[in-house]
């Protein structure tokens, strides 16, 4: 009988550091590093039980970013996923699992959902969900020249809800100004951490 080899997040981390590089840009690469590190600095401060599990899902949610269109067309149709009304530029987020499942026989469920939604937000997001949406966030090249950067960064270990407000923010107007679609899920996150953060004023 065969047996399912797993490795453990450790493990998992050695080896997506070491492969996630092939994958992508020089910047992208260093872009995912930022990620992983707020991921897991937001995690440790948020309480999600297992910051270095965040860590790993930062370190591997934008490996298919830069792949062609035919790699993301040809995953969603091997596994069947749908994407009808998922606009082009979120492909990745919904490609990355399957290709990681795929070529290096990764699949955990949670890291998937934080992975998926991390470019268009979600109705529902977990925890983990949350903290992958604003470090992709305050990792991003727009952050990187911002001076306000670290109080937006002590604001949002402060209270997730700001970073998560800041990226929403940031995707709207972004798209706005280039007369593109906006998903409906990302209006809601947007929405959800406004109220949010005006509850806890
Ligand atoms: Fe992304
Ligand atoms: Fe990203």
């Amino acid at each position: 009988m065969s047996r399912i080899h797993t490795k453990s997040t450790e493990e998992w981390i050695q080896f997506f550091e070491a492969e996630v590089p092939n994958h992508v840009t020089e910047n992208r690469w260093e872009h995912i590093k930022r990620v992983a590190n707020f991921a897991n600095q937001l995690a440790e401060v948020h309480g999600f039980p297992d910051p270095k599990r965040a860590y790993l899902a930062g370190l591997i949610h934008d490996t298919t970013k830069q792949k062609h269109w035919e790699v993301h067309e040809t995953l969603f149709s091997e596994f069947s996923l749908n994407v009808d009304g998922i606009p082009r530029q979120a492909y990745h987020a919904y490609s990355v699992p399957l290709f990681l499942q795929r070529e290096f026989g990764f699949y955990d469920k949670e890291i998937h959902s934080a992975i998926q939604n991390h470019t268009l937000g979600s109705e529902s997001p977990s925890l983990l969900d949350q903290i992958v949406y604003a470090a992709d966030f305050l990792g991003s090249d727009y952050c990187q020249k911002q001076t306000e950067l670290p109080n937006w960064i002590q604001k949002t270990k402060e209270n997730l809800y700001f970073g998560i407000f800041m990226k929403a923010f940031q995707t709207i107007s972004f798209l706005m100004e280039k007369k593109e679609v906006i998903h409906p899920n990302t209006f809601f996150t947007y929405n959800h951490a406004l109220q949010s953060l005006k509850e806890t004023k």
